[in-house]
Parts: structure tokens; C-alpha cells; sequence
């Protein structure tokens, strides 16, 4: 009996081999202004295209909107204390630019919301946590939308002036800024299907251009950055993009294909330019081809110009790179697809496979082995010398016994240190996707991503802490994690 128990004991504790994170790993939460902040019109806020698009009825679940949202506008200072008590180490936050620029240009900078942000940044200093700051996180200013937004190459140059307006105020306290989060999503929720604003649907044009004037203002960031402040501040810049792992659905050449112009069309058509110089070769082809079949003499896809090349390649000093979920991608012709759209030109299926555990939000399925794979192909092909995982996290309704979310984070973190440790790769931080439930754009409300719950219902929006914040407090504290 107790050899049976000496043998049960070393055969557990083999298996519960722990791992460590590096002593320096940046662990932490995130967060966007539009999300959490509420205050969309106080002390002299311009409006952002968020802002008039909720107020539309029908946009969003609910007719919910982000006025109040957590009202962390007031409420920093306690989201300061809960990272504090939570152990975490970084913080990633946006900037609203209305609430800097009323309008997004420098004739008026609003001096509530720059005090708001220092605020802000000096509450995080003193609990020794270091800000991982969003330039844009989706809440452009309404006067450019209506110049045209992301369609317009001109604003590249608008948000060219908001960044150096940020770096000059909030600099000091910044090592690490990150220009845009997730252009794929603004430009195909916004400019290709029309579900996020400016709300009008542009298939096979508006997400092309939209990529093509965010990469520019992106690039436009990094240099202003690194011509007038890289020497004083000696901070990073770079790209955020999500970048989920595709399977390709059976091992036919076609769906092999596929998976490679899923992977271009969903990730490289954002990061590639930035990274390498360029669009990729395939969508490229893809989008030439399928334009003159259309009779077009042009293709569809702008087309960078050798100063412009020159101009964006390697304007990134880390991948910002957010990872959520998997899918399983198939081969389809074109002629499957009604009229041009992007999925036309990409000319693939995306589904979902049965056997992976989804969350509340249809979206989102746990495929933890993913996540190794993504940051491989992400370290190969734009030889990063640094990747922070921007975002990774759980959709539930918000219940306090969030095991689920304990499950999926940790099953994520493991294969993120396994790319740490087994494949050498540099990742040196992580914020998870969120630290409060937040307002969660056309779903509103409904799906939840905190550590922390807040409450949607009460005036003073209350804050209580989640089983998952505590799980995640032990592994950020230990660095360790049990397979
Ligand atoms: C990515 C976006 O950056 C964030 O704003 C959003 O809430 C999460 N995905 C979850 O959908």
C-alpha cells in the first residue's frame, strides 16, 4: 500500500511538471478606451464615429451603447488598484482621439482629456506598472470619418499629427506604443461588410483601401517617432494585428492552398507591408486576377509605390500580435461567390470544427495548440526580434466561477511558453483580453471577457473580481504553470 502510494506520488508530480515563465515576462491585462471609459461627451469630448454609430437604433445588441461603459474615465484610479492587488505587471490601454483632439486635428487639444491620460499614467508608475498604450483602437474622430476615414490617405497624415501630439505629452512615461489595433477588423467589419462604422458596405474595394491608408498611418506613426523622439524617449512602435491559426481542412493541395491564402487575406494583408515591404505575392495575384475577370482594367488592390515601399518596410519594432481561436479553412472557386467582394478574392470556406469547445460567443472556439502555431509562422515569416501577445481571452455572460475562462487561458499560456521555451522564440509579455467586462462593439453587453466583472446595472458601474483574476494572480505571481 504504501509503495502503491510512493509510485502514485512520483507518477503525479511527473505529470504535474511545472514550467516558468522568464523572470522578466511582462504579464498583464488590456483594455480600449471606447470600451471601458463611459464619459463619450464629457469635458469637452469631440465624438468619435463609435460614438454616432451606437447612437444609431438597431446597430448593436440591445441598443447598447459605450456612454457609460465602465466608467473608467472616472473610475481609473480603482482599475489602477485592481491590477495592483491582481499582481499584474502591465497595463495595455488605448487613447480616445476626440477626447484629445476634439475633432482629430491640432486646432484644439482638449487639456481635460490629456490630464485624464496623465493621470492615468502617473496612477500606474507609482503601482510600478508599465503602460503598453493603443494609439488607435477603433474610436476615430467623427469630422474625419466624414472626410472620408480610413478611405482617405490624407488621414494617415491627420493621425500622423494626433501621434506626435501623444508621444510629445505622454512620451515620457511610454515605452511601448502600439499605432493600430487590429486593422483586419476595422477594415472589413467597417469598410467591406459595413458592420462597424462608418457603416456602409464597400465589398471588394473599401477594405483593400482601408489597409492600404492604415498601413500608411501606421508607418507615418513609427517615423515621426523614430526621427524626433526615438533618442530622448527610446521607446517601441509597432503594428497590431490579430493573427488566428487556419487548419486546412483536409490535406488536398486545394485546401493547402487555401490555407495559405487564408492566412495572407486574414493577417498578411496588414503585417506583410509593414514587415516585408509589401501586400503578399498571393493576394496580389488573387485580387489582379479576379479584378480583370470582372472587366476591371485596373485591380482593386491600391498599389504601393516604390517611395511608399521604401517608406513602410520595417516600420515595426516589435509584433503586437493578438491571438483568439482557430478554424478550419476548405477550397471554394470564386464563381461560389455572388458578386466581388473580398471573400471572392480569397476564395476559401471558414468554419468551425465540432470537436473544439466554443465559448457563449459563436466566434470563438478553444484551440489552444494554435497559438504555438501562429506565433511560428508569425516568427518565420516577419523575424520579429520581439513579440507581445496583445490580446488573448474568453467570451462567457459573466458569471464570477469563470472556469471556463481559467481552462482557456490556461491551456493558451501553455502553448505560449512552449513557444517560449521549446522553440526559442522571443515572446516577452501578455495582456490579456480583458481586465474588465466591457462594452464588446455590435455584441454590446452580452458577451463578457473580464478577470473582472463589472456591473452593467449599477450607477457607480461595481467592480468584483472573478475566479479567473485569482488563478491568473498565481500564475503571474509564481510564473509557473502546471501542465
Ligand atoms: C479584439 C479587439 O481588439 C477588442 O476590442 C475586442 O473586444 C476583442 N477582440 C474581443 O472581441
Amino acid at each position: 500500500m504504501k509503495i502503491f502510494t510512493i509510485v502514485f506520488l512520483t507518477v503525479l508530480s511527473s505529470c504535474l511538471a511545472a514550467k516558468e515563465f522568464p523572470e522578466d515576462f511582462l504579464f498583464g491585462a488590456a483594455g480600449a478606451a471606447y470600451q471601458i471609459e463611459g464619459g463619450w461627451d464629457e469635458d469637452d469630448k469631440g465624438a468619435s464615429y463609435w460614438d454616432v454609430f451606437t447612437h444609431i437604433p438597431a446597430k448593436i445588441y440591445n441598443n447598447d451603447t459605450g456612454d457609460v461603459a465602465c466608467d473608467s474615465y472616472n473610475k481609473y484610479k480603482e482599475d489602477v488598484a485592481l491590477l495592483k492587488e491582481l499582481g499584474l505587471k502591465s497595463y495595455r490601454f488605448s487613447i480616445s482621439w476626440p477626447r484629445i483632439l476634439p475633432d482629430g486635428t491640432p486646432i484644439k487639444i482638449n487639456q481635460a482629456g490629456v490630464d485624464y491620460y496623465l493621470n492615468l499614467l502617473k496612477e500606474l508608475k507609482a503601482a510600478g506598472i508599465e503602460p503598453i498604450v493603443t494609439l488607435y483602437h477603433w474610436d476615430l474622430p467623427q469630422y474625419l470619418s466624414d472626410l472620408g476615414g480610413w478611405l482617405n490617405p490624407q488621414i494617415a497624415d491627420y493621425f500622423g499629427d494626433f501621434a506626435r501630439i501623444c508621444y510629445k505629452l505622454f512620451g515620457d512615461y511610454v515605452k511601448y506604443w502600439i499605432t493600430m489595433n487590429e486593422p483586419s477588423s476595422t477594415c472589413v467589419n467597417g469598410y467591406e461588410q459595413g458592420i462597424h462604422p462608418p457603416g456602409v458596405p464597400l465589398p471588394g474595394a473599401g477594405a483593400y483601401q482601408c489597409a492600404y491608408v492604415q498601413v500608411l498611418a501606421h508607418a507615418k506613426a513609427w517615423h515621426i517617432y523614430d526621427d524626433e523622439f526615438r533618442a530622448q524617449q527610446n521607446g517601441k512602435v509597432g503594428l497590431n494585428n490579430v493573427c488566428n491559426w487556419l487548419y486546412p481542412k483536409s490535406n488536398s493541395t486545394e485546401d493547402l492552398a487555401a490555407q495559405d491564402r487564408a492566412m495572407e487575406f486574414t493577417c498578411g494583408l496588414y503585417v506583410n507591408p509593414v514587415w516585408n515591404g509589401n501586400w503578399p505575392q498571393v493576394i496580389i495575384d488573387r485580387v489582379n486576377y479576379t479584378s480583370q475577370k470582372q472587366g476591371y482594367s485596373f485591380s482593386r488592390l491600391p498599389e504601393f509605390t516604390p517611395v511608399e515601399i521604401d517608406y513602410i518596410n520595417g516600420t515595426s519594432d516589435f509584433f503586437a500580435l493578438n491571438i483568439y481561436t482557430s478554424y478550419l479553412i476548405e477550397n471554394v472557386a470564386e464563381e461560389a461567390f455572388p458578386t466581388p467582394s473580398l471573400d471572392q478574392d480569397a476564395a476559401y470556406n471558414i468554419s468551425g470544427d465540432p470537436s473544439w469547445t466554443q465559448s457563449d460567443a459563436a466566434w470563438l472556439y478553444s484551440v489552444p495548440d494554435g497559438a504555438r502555431k501562429v506565433i511560428n509562422y508569425v516568427n518565420e515569416k516577419y523575424k520579429p526580434s520581439e513579440i507581445i501577445i496583445t490580446e488573448n481571452g474568453w467570451a462567457d455572460l459573466g458569471q464570477l466561477a469563470d472556469q471556463g475562462r481559467i481552462s482557456y487561458l490556461k491551456d493558451y499560456l501553455s502553448n505560449i511558453l512552449d513557444a517560449i521555451l521549446e522553440d526559442g522564440i522571443n515572446v516577452t509579455g501578455y495582456t490579456t483580453w480583458s481586465l474588465l467586462d466591457n462594452f464588446e462593439w455590435t455584441d454590446g453587453y452580452l458577451y463578457k471577457f473580464g478577470l473582472v466583472q463589472v456591473d452593467f446595472n449599477s450607477a457607480n458601474r461595481t467592480r468584483t473580481i472573478k475566479d479567473s483574476a485569482r488563478w491568473y494572480q498565481n500564475i503571474t505571481s509564481t510564473r509557473q504553470l502546471f501542465d
